[in-house]
């Protein structure tokens, strides 16, 4: 009877052993999913603590590299190119290697560029613009994604706020005439409101022509360091050269929210070259696609 207790009593015991060691097994377990899931992080204790002031322009970096795009960037600088209009040159904003993406996505689907028909809202053909082109949809892929991203991180501009991005091609003779990016009917506007600012990628080299250029820019536009360069019409206003990776970053309205008709431009034609172009307007609330 005693040793019948005795055995009875040892069971007892294994099995309260058996239980705390399952249960620290468990344990582990769950330890090891949430710190995989990383809900959970173990301090680390390191000597490069952050310094007290903050470098904001690293946490700008930082922020637009989250998400890597494709290929090696060059090094990045912006520059204020004009504030009537307000103006900005991004230099390598993009990679060669995510120049050529959005070309070889966008030349399957190319077709002859239309215009907005001010009094019907709709598009048509026209002579104002001989270009090709096509859009891609947005958040289509992950590197467009990054892309899109970066365009807010630049324009401090929601990228909800954004069209998808537009292809366009320009081959020699082919031009866009003077406009503005801004709607002047009530269709248009409809969806996300006005356009408030426009990001022109240029994802290739141009020989010559081709230029971006203001007409109505305000300022000594003789200026620029690249003024012997431009063609004909580069040479009718402030003039922006194509050069592969550099975006550039026009706003159609004021802060004060008024439409700016200093940003009326012009797409040059191209004198010799290709020219490949990709743009993002962003209007002034959230746009559905
Ligand atoms: C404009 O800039 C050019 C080049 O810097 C200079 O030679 C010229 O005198 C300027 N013109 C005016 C009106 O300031």
């Amino acid at each position: 009877m005693a040793k019948l207790r005795h055995s009875r009593l040892q069971a007892k015991k294994l099995s309260t052993v058996t239980l705390v060691l399952s249960m620290l097994f468990m344990l582990t377990v769950v330890l090891l999913m949430l710190l995989g899931l990383g809900i959970f992080s173990l301090p680390i204790n390191s000597d490069d603590t952050p310094p007290i002031a903050i470098d904001l322009t690293s946490y700008r970096r930082m922020a637009s590299e989250r998400g890597k795009g494709l290929g090696k960037r060059g090094e990045q600088w912006t520059e204020v190119l004009s504030w009537e209009p307000r103006a900005f040159i991004y230099h390598n904003f993009l990679s060669k290697e995510e120049c050529e993406y959005l070309i070889n996505l966008a030349k399957p689907h190319m077709a002859k560029s239309t215009v907005v028909d001010r009094k019907t809202g709709q598009s048509r053909d026209s002579r104002v613009r001989t270009s090709s082109g096509m859009f891609l949809r947005k958040g289509q892929d992950r590197i467009i994604r990054v892309i899109e991203k970066r365009i807010a991180d630049f324009t401090f501009i929601p990228v909800e706020n954004g069209e998808g991005l537009q292809v366009l091609h320009y081959e020699v003779g082919q031009k866009y005439d003077a406009h503005f990016d801004y709607f002047a009917d009530k269709f248009n506007t409809i969806n996300g409101g006005q356009r408030m600012a426009t990001v022109l990628m240029y994802l290739s080299d141009v020989e010559e022509g081709g230029e971006t250029v203001f007409p109505a820019a305000k300022g000594n536009v003789t200026a620029v360091p690249w003024w012997n360069e431009l063609s004909e019409c580069g040479k009718q206003g402030l003039a922006v050269k194509p050069k592969m990776g550099d975006a550039f970053l026009f706003w159609s309205m004021r802060p004060d929210a008024k439409l700016d008709p200093s940003s009326l431009h012009v797409g040059c034609p191209v004198i010799s070259g290709n020219k490949w172009t990709s743009t993002k307007w962003l209007h002034v609330e959230e746009y559905m696609v």
